[in-house]
């Protein structure tokens, strides 16, 4: 794997973070060497304010810090903001200002850049946003794998914030060129809803939420077996999306705390707001933004429900779902449960077996099988 990008006579050593055992996983792409190359030509005076959206690992911010623009990195993941930061002092430059997905853009940028958001919901609420906050005639340049392009994607950029074209194709990636000559007057709607009828829920979802505007699949099945117990006093949700499993955990659990932690900034806003309109108190929850269980108490918690993630930006990689279960086999106390939901395919089982010593099937259908796990009395907390 490549860990230095060459680029317009500069080296930087750019790696995702954390940085995992065996990781074979580059931390930029071809849309991200496009974009530099890109801007390199376009020359922007000395001091000249970037505002860089969804930057995947920090390529962008380190190639314009070093650059010396100043640089807000607007993103909805608190990996893609630790990753940058964490490159941005490997290279010995300085910080940028991070902005969350939440936070509106500043108003003063002398142009925009953007990795294109993997969710339509979330590019058109970018736009927007930019329509909303940003000033007229200001050039927005976005970068993607071309099969990721449609005319479908430009007609959203004409649509909201104006005249659009696009660049050849290089590397199979390409850009987005768009002039800024709409303004939003108002704020856009910030979440929809959907209706879980069976468990009378009605989930709000902000834009960037995993499956926001249906149920996914998995969660519907796994909410049947969500645990019900009276010793359990502190349930985490891991990768808890809009909360939904929290939401039916704290239901069945009326004596549990609940935290529902997810490295989306959206999911956790989406996540609070579906337990509080559930009836839960805030007394008894917390919704946090973290990478998996970093930083948690060994030995703090009596349940773990995971239903992970099996891609990271456009990688399919299960990397992310084993650090979950290493974290939660280390938070869980003696005798605590994970419950996990996952393909057949991904063979969740073995791996939970693997790490826990046992592993037993509860469920299954054609496609997908929840499989429970104990933390044995005498296993040692590990990472
Ligand atoms: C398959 S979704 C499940 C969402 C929700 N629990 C459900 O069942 O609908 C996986 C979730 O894990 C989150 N995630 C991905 N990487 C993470 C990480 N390193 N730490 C915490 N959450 C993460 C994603 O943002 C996503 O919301």
């Amino acid at each position: 794997m490549k860990t230095t990008l060459d680029i317009s006579g500069k080296a930087f050593s750019l790696r995702r973070y954390p940085i995992q055992k065996n990781d074979t996983l580059q931390a930029w792409d071809a849309a991200d060497e496009y974009l530099i190359e890109q801007l390199e030509q376009a020359e922007l005076p000395a001091g000249s304010h970037l505002l860089v959206l969804n930057d995947g690992f920090g390529a962008i911010s380190c190639w314009a810090a070093e650059k010396g623009y100043h640089v807000t990195a607007a993103s909805d993941s608190h990996l893609a903001q630790i990753s940058a930061d964490a490159n941005l002092s490997k290279n010995n430059l300085n910080s940028v200002n991070f902005i969350s997905s939440l936070e509106p853009l500043p108003n003063d940028a002398d142009i925009i850049v953007m990795k294109l958001p993997k969710y339509t919901r979330f590019l058109v609420w970018q736009l927007q946003q930019i329509s909303q906050y940003s000033r007229i005639g200001v050039q927005v340049i976005a970068g993607a794998k071309t099969k990721d392009i449609h005319t479908s994607t430009l007609k959203l950029f004409e649509k909201h914030i104006g005249t659009t074209h696009t660049s050849l194709a290089k590397k199979k990636a390409r850009l987005i060129f768009c002039l800024k000559e709409k303004q939003l007057g108002s704020a856009p709607v910030e979440t929809t809803s959907f209706d879980v009828t069976d468990y009378q829920m009605t989930l709000q979802n902000h834009a960037n939420v995993f499956s926001s505007e249906s149920l996914d699949i998995a969660a519907y099945l796994m909410l049947k077996h969500i645990p019900s117990n009276e010793d359990f006093k502190h349930i985490i949700d891991l990768g808890c999306g809009n909360g939904v499993l929290s939401v039916e955990a704290a239901r069945r659990n009326p004596q549990a705390k609940v935290t529902a932690v997810d490295e989306s900034h959206m999911a956790v806003a989406s996540a609070s707001a579906n337990l509080l309109k559930h009836g839960i108190t805030a007394g008894r929850f917390d919704c946090r933004v973290n990478d998996c269980l970093n930083g948690f108490e060994p030995n703090s918690a009596d349940l773990v429900l995971c239903n992970p993630p099996f891609h990271q930006l456009n990688t399919v990689t299960d990397h992310i779902a084993w650090q979950m279960f290493c974290d939660a086999r280390r938070v869980l106390g003696p005798n605590g449960r994970i419950v996990v939901i996952g393909n057949r395919h991904l063979g969740y089982h073995a791996k939970l077996k693997r790490l826990f010593g046992n592993a037993q099937v509860i469920a299954s259908d054609r496609k997908f099988v929840i499989v429970e796990a104990y933390k044995q009395p005498d296993s040692k907390g590990m990472r």
